[in-house]
């Protein structure tokens, strides 16, 4: 049933009017290439190690530096905004998730600076080798923006790549103020499942294995501590998510916990307008105005973002946050299936669990 709920809308938008919204996910140039020149020289050693407790990277780095997209107005930490790094999800680069949407919103603030990581392959590889991506850009833009630290925003996947970087480069931590994960699948998904039945083996890709609930990738990325918070951590996620279930209560995927105290707010659109009927979809959260509330906020203040401090009522009734569109918003969903398609070779059991993490 929730498997038809996404086909349907997707088929729709693969009609010969939005063909041109298909193809810009399919594209590895401009905002979403993964092949970018970065000059840049971090200020200190940060490859093929920064600090002896991180894992070793299996990736060259000049193959991690150049995912890292740069726009051309980065002010590499000389100005008051301070670098914000865009982490895409399954399925779709970062470019197609961000840069008509909650990138073009932070770039148009006074005190974000937003950079985003185009993992190649729409990060529908090895989720282990997807977080080399985020571990190194996290060191690598902290370390060209003159000290700064660095806040990071993910969707879906992203969500688990960022904090699977986080438990294992520890040196990550000490340059993030704060995580904001839209829509993360932290317990991976029941839904995965569904997507790699033997009807539909054609979208079966390592990191899909790799999200479903019963995952070794999820028991490693939640044992020793990984469910827990290891930076000030804002979660936005639905219970009408269309892909990551479950996602309400304390089992919510999303939902995180703080052993460690360094703050941590988790925030289901359900619960927090609970006035009114609010169906957001997975992709729903790269647009919602409660999510962008939620992003404004966390980079404004210390520890994560507050719902006490918006202004509720109103984030609840907008379709979008300003100056967004909600079907534009939707229709980047559309490149989904096609990218799941086209990628290979096609997995039959998740990678196995890199040493380091073993
Ligand atoms: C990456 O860029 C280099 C030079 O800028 C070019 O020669 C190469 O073909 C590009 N590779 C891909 C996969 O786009
Ligand atoms: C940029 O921000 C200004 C206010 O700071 C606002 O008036 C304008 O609409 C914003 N533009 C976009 C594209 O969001
Ligand atoms: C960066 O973050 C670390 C860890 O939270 C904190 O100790 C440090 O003071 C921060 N540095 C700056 C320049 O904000
Ligand atoms: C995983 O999801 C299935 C439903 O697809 C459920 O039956 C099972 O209990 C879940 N397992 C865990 C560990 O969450
Ligand atoms: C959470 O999941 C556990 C194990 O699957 C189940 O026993 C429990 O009832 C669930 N709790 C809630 C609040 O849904
Ligand atoms: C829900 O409505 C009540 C009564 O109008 C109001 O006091 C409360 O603040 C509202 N809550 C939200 C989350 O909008």
């Amino acid at each position: 049933m929730i498997f038809s709920l996404i086909l349907t809308p997707l088929v729709a938008l693969a009609s010969p009017t939005h063909r041109s919204l298909r193809l810009l996910g399919r594209e590895t140039t401009g905002v979403n290439s993964f092949n970018n020149t970065n000059l840049a020289q971090p200020a200190t050693t940060i490859f093929p190690q920064k600090a002896s407790s991180d894992a070793p990277f299996s990736l060259s780095e000049n193959t991690l530096r150049s995912a890292i997209y740069i726009p051309s107005t980065f002010e590499y930490g000389s100005g008051s905004k301070s670098p914000v790094i865009l982490i895409p999800g399954t399925s779709l680069p970062a470019g197609t998730t961000y840069s008509n949407g909650f990138g073009k919103l932070l770039a148009n603030t006074s005190y974000a600076d937003p950079v985003w990581v185009n993992i190649p392959g729409y990060s529908l590889g090895d989720a282990q080798v997807n977080a080399e991506y985020v571990a190194y850009a996290i060191n690598y833009i902290a370390g060209v923006s003159k000290g700064k630290n660095i806040s990071l925003v993910s969707w879906s996947q992203g969500g688990p790549n960022i904090q699977w970087s986080l438990k294992y480069w520890p040196s990550t931590r000490e340059v993030v103020n704060d995580f904001v994960a839209l829509s993360p699948d932290f317990k991976g998904t029941t839904e995965a499942i569904l997507i790699c039945s033997g009807l539909t083996g054609d979208l079966c890709e390592p990191s899909i294995l790799q999200q479903e609930n019963t995952s070794e990738y999820i028991a490693t990325l939640r044992n020793n501590g990984g469910d827990s918070a290891y930076v000030p951590t804002t979660t936005f996620y639905s219970s009408t998510d269309e892909i990551v279930q479950p996602q309400d209560g304390k089992n919510a995927s999303a939902y995180i916990l703080d052993a460690r105290n360094v703050g941590v707010t988790n925030n289901q659109v359900q619960s927090v307008c609970s006035n009114s009927t609010q169906i957001v979809l997975h992709e729903g959260a790269l647009y919602n105005s409660v999510a962008w509330g939620l992003i404004e906020d966390a980079l404004t203040h210390d520890g994560p973002g507050q719902i006490s401090r918006l202004d509720i009522q109103t984030l609840c009734k907008a379709a979008a946050a300003p100056g967004l569109d909600s079907l534009l918003g939707e229709s980047i969903i559309v490149n989904a299936v096609p990218n799941i398609l086209a990628y290979h070779p096609k997995a039959t059991k998740e990678p196995a669990i890199a040493s380091y993490a073993g």
